[in-house]
């Protein structure tokens, strides 16, 4: 634990009484870079998919609102949800892009506009730079029909065994292509501009995406990565890209420029396949004693995992009511707290921050006070309730039972499970997430209760109207000499 780091302003505990559950998770804690966060809770890195091609500059209209709210709900910290770093390569239409023109006044004044509104009431904020890797499927980015997606070697996603799965998973992400030296030469270029923009803009600093199964994961990843040159072969060689990354970044963006990487604590896939334990404590371990790094955030999972629960449902069992804070009990809600608990053993002041499964007050403050993690992420509730620190978690009046993310199940799942091609169906449920963080974007409030086929029936309707709309504005266009026409 990065006690050394931390400032505390929480009451002294005296042995007799610990510090009370907000207490622990109001205490500030400065990073290495200098950057103080103003508490524990940190908003997960979502990606908004609000972005328009073909540029995917961030769209401003709507961040305004969604950003806002983040801004002025008590969150220690911000991550943006992923930025991709090409614009050939998307992981779904609508990720922000940042691209060869970002650092042009007119759109790098758009990237300014973001990080003020996103940082207006004191909460620092850092955008999560990706690369989808071999997860990007044809159609999201601009990249030509016949170009392939990329990952360290030719390993094409698995998911589901039928010969639609097989047929449908060829049509939308295909064999990738294993990446040149060139390739990777020009993603690294890509990733340090990405970091040069979040810095010019005056964002906190940048998060690496090394989780979830994207390129810099794939590269991690026994499973994907099965090179024999620099960059594969021996743990430390799979390292060798993410390592690169950190040696350039760092040298263009020096403390007080917050550098941060978000880690899969192991990919949970069968044995001998994908990256297992031992070798990602080695490489969070790489991290946390390299002196460049800041915070390291821990997560798990990828796409061809059998079972994730990142998606789906919030655990109700665990929120179906808080759990008092009691010295000698210790209150597992979170996903990946073995893997953490290990993490933290290391001798390092550089601060772990676990995301995955909280949902209480109780569980987050017993994470930290007993020394699991020292950053709590929060991912879906920050969708479902983006108020929640403020609103509850940090809210005395609440008391600690009744301080707790709302249980909900994802209404109609039956439905993805009717479809029968996995790459579609399993995908389902996390557009539930996209569609109300777009429904915050518009000034509306998320709505948990709506089902897999409303919301499709809902974004069916947007997608047609508005395209009503622009053939109508064409129309309009046409007939009144070749002006366009803005109709509300
Ligand atoms: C809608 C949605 C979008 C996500 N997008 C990203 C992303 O862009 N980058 C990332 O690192 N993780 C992403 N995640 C994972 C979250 O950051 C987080 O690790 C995960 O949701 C677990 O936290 P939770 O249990 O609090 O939801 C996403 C999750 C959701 C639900």
């Amino acid at each position: 634990m990065s006690q050394t780091t931390t400032t505390q302003t929480a009451p002294p505990s005296s042995s007799s009484s610990p510090p009370s559950a907000i207490a622990i998770l109001s205490q500030p804690i400065t990073l290495p870079c200098g950057l103080t966060l103003p508490n524990r809770l940190v908003k997960c890195p979502m990606q908004e998919t609000q972005a328009k091609g073909p540029y995917f500059n961030p769209p401003i209209d709507t961040f305004t609102n969604l950003y806002s709210l983040w801004a002025r709900s008590s969150y220690g910290l911000l991550i943006t949800g992923q930025v991709q770093i090409d614009r050939r390569f998307l992981s779904i239409a609508g990720d922000v892009c940042c691209h060869e023109g970002s650092l042009e006044p007119e759109t790098l004044g758009l990237w300014k506009e973001w990080a003020r509104i996103a940082q207006k009431d004191g909460t620092p904020c850092i955008v999560q730079l990706a690369h989808p890797g071999r997860m990007s499927p044809a159609g999201a980015g601009i990249r030509p029909k016949e170009m392939r997606a990329l990952c360290p070697s030719e390993v094409p996603v698995q998911l589901g065994d039928t010969w639609l799965d097989k047929l449908a998973l060829d049509k939308v992400l295909g064999t990738p292509k294993a990446m040149t030296v060139e390739d990777i030469d020009e993603v690294v270029g890509m990733f340090v501009r990405g970091a040069v923009v979040a810095r010019d803009a005056g964002f906190a600093g940048a998060q690496l995406h090394g989780a979830h199964g994207f390129l810099l994961s794939q590269f991690l990843s026994l499973h994907t990565n099965r090179r024999t040159d620099d960059y594969g072969g021996t743990p430390e060689k799979r390292m060798k890209l993410l390592q690169r990354l950190i040696y350039e970044i760092r040298a263009l963006c020096p403390p007080p420029y917050c550098l941060s990487v978000k880690l899969n604590s192991a990919d949970y896939m069968d044995a001998g396949r994908g990256l297992e334990i031992e070798e990602g404590l080695e490489q969070v371990r790489w991290l946390r004693e390299c002196g460049m790094i800041d915070f390291v955030e821990i997560s798990g999972g990828n796409a061809e995992q059998k079972h994730s629960g990142l998606h789906n449902s919030f655990g109700a069992k665990t929120v179906a009511s808080g759990q008092k804070m009691k010295e000698s009990t210790r209150i597992r809600e979170a996903f990946y707290t073995d893997f953490a608990d290990r993490v933290m053993q290391m001798k390092s002041d550089v601060p772990v921050q676990l995301s995955g499964g909280f949902r209480t007050r109780t569980g987050m403050a017993d994470a930290v006070h007993s020394l699991t993690c020292d950053l709590i992420g929060l991912g879906r509730s920050a969708v479902l309730e983006p108020e929640i620190p403020r609103a509850v978690l940090l809210n005395p009046e609440f008391d600690d039972e009744g301080a707790l993310a709302k249980s909900h199940v994802v209404r109609g799942q039956w439905f993805s499970k009717m479809i029968p091609v996995k790459v579609i169906g399993g995908g389902l449920p996390i557009q539930f997430f996209y569609y109300n963080m777009r429904r915050l974007g518009k000034g509306l409030k998320s709505d948990p209760d709506i089902s897999i086929p409303s919301m499709i029936a809902v974004s069916l309707w947007e997608s047609v109207s508005s395209g009503l709309l622009q053939t109508l504005q064409r129309l309009v266009a046409a007939f009144s000499g070749g002006q366009r026409v803005k109709i509300e």
